[in-house]
C-alpha cells in the first residue's frame, strides 16, 4: 500500500497535504495532527455502513415505507432507559462519553450483568485487565451469566473474537484504545478512531448487535476525536457529574430512537451506581438555609419536572471590566437577565462581579429559571434572603414583563410536593394551578413585582419574612 502523511483536522476529521494553522471546514484552530494515511482508493474512511446494499437502493412511495418496530432491551437501569427511549435498540449504536473516573466502565458493566440474563454480552475492555474487570464486577455483585470479556485493542482481532462469540451486545471500552492494521497511526487518533468505529458500527448494522462504544472527553468537554464520530452513530449520551461528590447525570444530546430531553441521574455508592428516582429531594438536601443569593426553581427535564436551586454572589468589583462567571445557566442568557435588571431596575450590576452556580451540577436551559436568577441576583446584591420554602418560575422578557412557561400544573405539584409553601408564577400562569394543595400562588405581572417582594415582603404574604 502507498503511503503518504496528511494532516487531519481533529474536529471535524478534514484533511490536507500540509499542516494549516485554521481549519478551512469547521474553522478551529490548531487542531491539525500528523498523520499517516493511506491513498483514497483504500481507505477505509470513504466505506459508509448502509442498511441497505446500494445496489438494491431504490426510491420508494412514502406509503409503503415500513412502519419500524424497534426491539428495545431493557438495561436494568430505568434511568439508562429512559434517556435511551425505552431501552437500548437492537442494532444500535451508542456513544457514551464522559470524562475518566466518572463511572462509565461501572454502568456499563452493571448494565451488562442485566443484559447478560437473556444475551450474549462481550466487553471489550482496552483499558483495564481482566483481573481488574473482575475486581469491579465482585463490587457490583455481577454475576456474569452470558457474558463475555476480551481484553484486546487490536481491531482484527476483535472482530474475529466477535465471530467467534457472537454477541447480541457489545461493550468496546474505550474506542480511543482500538487500532485497526489497515490505519497507521496511532490509536486514538482521528483516522484509527473513524476506521474502529467504522467497523463497530457495521457490524452493529449487518447483525443487527447492540454497540455502546465508549468515548474520552477532551479538556474542552467535548468527545475526543473527530467530530464525525457524533454523526456516525445512532445516539450519543452523556455521563457526567462532579466527582467530589456522588450524584451523576445521564444525558442524550443525540438520538435517533427517542427525545434528547430526559436525564438520568444516579448516585455513586461503593457498590456501584444507584438509580435515583426523586432527584429534586436528593438535590435540596442539605441546602443552606437563610442566606441572600439562594432561590429554588422546578425546571422540566424532559417529562419530569425538577427542583433546583440557584445560587448567585454578587460583590464590588475590583476589575476594570466586572467579572461574569455561570456554570449551569447559558452566559448569554445571564447577561440578558443581568441587562435587563440594570436597565428595568436601574441596578448597578455593571459595577459588580456577579457569579452564577447551579447546584447538583445540573445545566439548565429553559427560560423558565430566569425569574429565579434574577431573584437570586437581586437578593445577593440587596443581601435580603429568600425565604426557604418559596419557588419561582417564569421567564423575563426583554422588557421586563414575566411570560408563562409550559406545564406549569407539574412544576408547582413537585414544589408543593417538595414542601414548598409559596410559588411565584407568571400571572397569566396562575388559573392553571389553583387547585393545587398546599402552596401559596404569588402571581406576578413583571419583575417590578417580582422584586417588590423582595423590598416589600409584608405585601406579598404575612409570613414573607
Ligand atoms: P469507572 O467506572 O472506572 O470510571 P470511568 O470508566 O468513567 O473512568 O469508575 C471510577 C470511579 O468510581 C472510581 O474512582 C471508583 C468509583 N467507584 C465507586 O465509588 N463505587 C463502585 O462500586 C465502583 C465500581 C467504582
Ligand atoms: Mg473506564
Amino acid at each position: 500500500m502507498k503511503q503518504k502523511t496528511t494532516f487531519v483536522c481533529s474536529e471535524c476529521g478534514y484533511s490536507s497535504p500540509k499542516w494549516l494553522g485554521k481549519c478551512p471546514s469547521c474553522g478551529a484552530w490548531n487542531t491539525f495532527e500528523e498523520e499517516e494515511a493511506s491513498v483514497p482508493e483504500q481507505n477505509p474512511a470513504v466505506r459508509r455502513p448502509s442498511l441497505v446494499s446500494a445496489a438494491d437502493a431504490k426510491a420508494v412511495p412514502y406509503d409503503e415505507l415500513d412502519m419500524p418496530d424497534y426491539m428495545r432491551l431493557g438495561t436494568g437501569l430505568g434511568e439508562l432507559d429512559r434517556v435511551l427511549g425505552g431501552g437500548l435498540v437492537v442494532g444500535s449504536v451508542v456513544l457514551l462519553a464522559g470524562e475518566p473516573g466518572i463511572g462509565k466502565s461501572t454502568l456499563l458493566m452493571q448494565i451488562s450483568d442485566r443484559l447478560g440474563s437473556n444475551r450474549k454480552v462481550l466487553y471489550i475492555s482496552g483499558e483495564e485487565s481482566g483481573g481488574q474487570l473482575r475486581l469491579r464486577a465482585e463490587r457490583l455483585s455481577v454475576r456474569g451469566k452470558n457474558l463475555s470479556v476480551l481484553t484486546d485493542t487490536h481491531l482484527e482481532h476483535i472482530l474475529s473474537e466477535m465471530d467467534k462469540v457472537s454477541p447480541d451486545v457489545v461493550i468496546v471500552d474505550s474506542i480511543q484504545t482500538m487500532y485497526s492494521d489497515k490505519v497507521n497511526s496511532a490509536p486514538g487518533s482521528v483516522t484509527q478512531i473513524k476506521e474502529t468505529a467504522m467497523a463497530f458500527i457495521s457490524r452493529a448494522k449487518s447483525f443487527g448487535i447492540s454497540v455502546i462504544l465508549v468515548g474520552h472527553v477532551n479538556k474542552e468537554g467535548g468527545i475526543a476525536g473527530p467530530k464525525v464520530l457524533e454523526h456516525m452513530v445512532d445516539s450519543v449520551v452523556y455521563f457526567e457529574g462532579d466527582r467530589q461528590q456522588s450524584y451523576r447525570i445521564i444525558r442524550a444530546i443525540k438520538n435517533r430512537y427517542g427525545s434528547t430531553n430526559e436525564i438520568g441521574v444516579f448516585e455513586m455508592t461503593d457498590t456501584g451506581l444507584e438509580e435515583i428516582a426523586n432527584p429534586s429531594e436528593m438535590l435540596l438536601e442539605g441546602r443552606p438555609k437563610n442566606v441572600s443569593g439562594n432561590c429554588a426553581v422546578c425546571i422540566m427535564e424532559g417529562t419530569r419536572p425538577l427542583i433546583a436551586e440557584i445560587q448567585a454572589l454578587i460583590t464590588p468589583t475590583v476589575f476594570p471590566a466586572p467579572k461574569r462567571a455561570s456554570n449551569g445557566i447559558d452566559y448569554n442568557r445571564l447577561s440578558l437577565i443581568l441587562a435587563v435588571l440594570e436597565k428595568r431596575l436601574g441596578q448597578r450590576f455593571s459595577a459588580h462581579d456577579v457569579y452564577l452556580n447551579v447546584i447538583g451540577g445540573l445545566h439548565i436551559d429553559e427560560p423558565a429559571s430566569d425569574i429565579a436568577v434574577a431573584m437570586a441576583a437581586m437578593s445577593s446584591l440587596s443581601d435580603r434572603v429568600i425565604p426557604d420554602d418559596l419557588v419561582a418560575i417564569g421567564e423575563l422578557g426583554l422588557a421586563g414583563e414575566c411570560r408563562a412557561v409550559s406545564n406549569i400544573e407539574q412544576r408547582v405539584r413537585e414544589a408543593a410536593r417538595l414542601g414548598f409553601r409559596r410559588a411565584v408564577v407568571p400571572y397569566r400562569n396562575a388559573p392553571k394551578c389553583k387547585d393545587i394543595k398546599d402552596i401559596e400562588l404569588i402571581p406576578v405581572r413583571s419583575i417590578f413585582e417580582t422584586i417588590r417582594l423582595l423590598r416589600e415582603p409584608e405585601n406579598a404574604s404575612a409570613s414573607f419574612s
